[in-house]
């Protein structure tokens, strides 16, 4: 039986927050980002970084590049205790709405080829794949996903279909 969907809460991460955020980063990733990185990306007005927390401790983090109407998801991860109850949907789902709230009209996103789990997800959210970046990780393949018109109504429908099945897994 599908595990229920955890309370969670999302604010925008801070730089306290890195020692944290890198701790989910090294147990998550196998190229993770360094401090630096996580402080640049903070200070870039284009950003938006979202920590998810459960309780007061943070279990997932995630973001978003602005390029004019297209948002790029530059990261996302859920503490890999908690997998798999909603908390990468609900990230995403924060993650939109932020981006609509910034202009947005199209998402795209990079994801290791060998990463189904995650291309379900975001297939979920309406996004194809319609490319690959040949040798993109060290170890894997780039596959390109996109969904356009995010800001028209119909997409709109999609995002309450899926604030639904979360809320009826509570
Ligand atoms: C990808 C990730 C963020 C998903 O977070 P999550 O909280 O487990 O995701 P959710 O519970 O919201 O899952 C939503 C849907 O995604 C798909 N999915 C997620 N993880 C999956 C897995 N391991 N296997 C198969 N499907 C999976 C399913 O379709 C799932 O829907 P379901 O609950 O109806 O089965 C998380 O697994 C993670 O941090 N992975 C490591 C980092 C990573 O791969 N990030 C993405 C980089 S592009």
């Amino acid at each position: 039986m599908m595990a229920a969907t955890l309370s969670i809460s999302f604010r925008p991460m801070r730089v306290g927050d890195i020692a944290t955020v890198l701790d989910i980063e090294r147990r998550t990733y196998p190229e993770p980002w360094s401090e630096g990185v996580f402080r640049d990306e903070l200070n870039q007005p284009s950003r938006v970084y979202l920590v998810a927390e459960a309780e007061g401790e943070m279990v997932g983090f995630a973001g978003l590049m602005l390029v004019e109407e297209d948002a790029h998801v530059t990261t996302l991860a859920v503490d890999s205790a908690i997998r798999q109850r909603s908390v990468g949907t609900q990230l995403m789902l924060e993650l939109i709405a932020a981006g609509l709230d910034r202009g947005a009209r199209n998402l795209t996103l990079e994801v290791r080829a060998t990463n189904e789990g995650a291309q379900r997800l975001y297939s979920r959210f309406g996004m194809s794949a319609v490319g690959v970046r040949k040798h993109y990780y060290r170890d894997d393949d780039a596959v390109i996903m996109w969904v356009t018109d995010i800001d028209q109504p119909e997409y709109g429908e999609r995002l309450n279909e899926i604030r639904a099945l979360v809320e009826e897994r509570r």
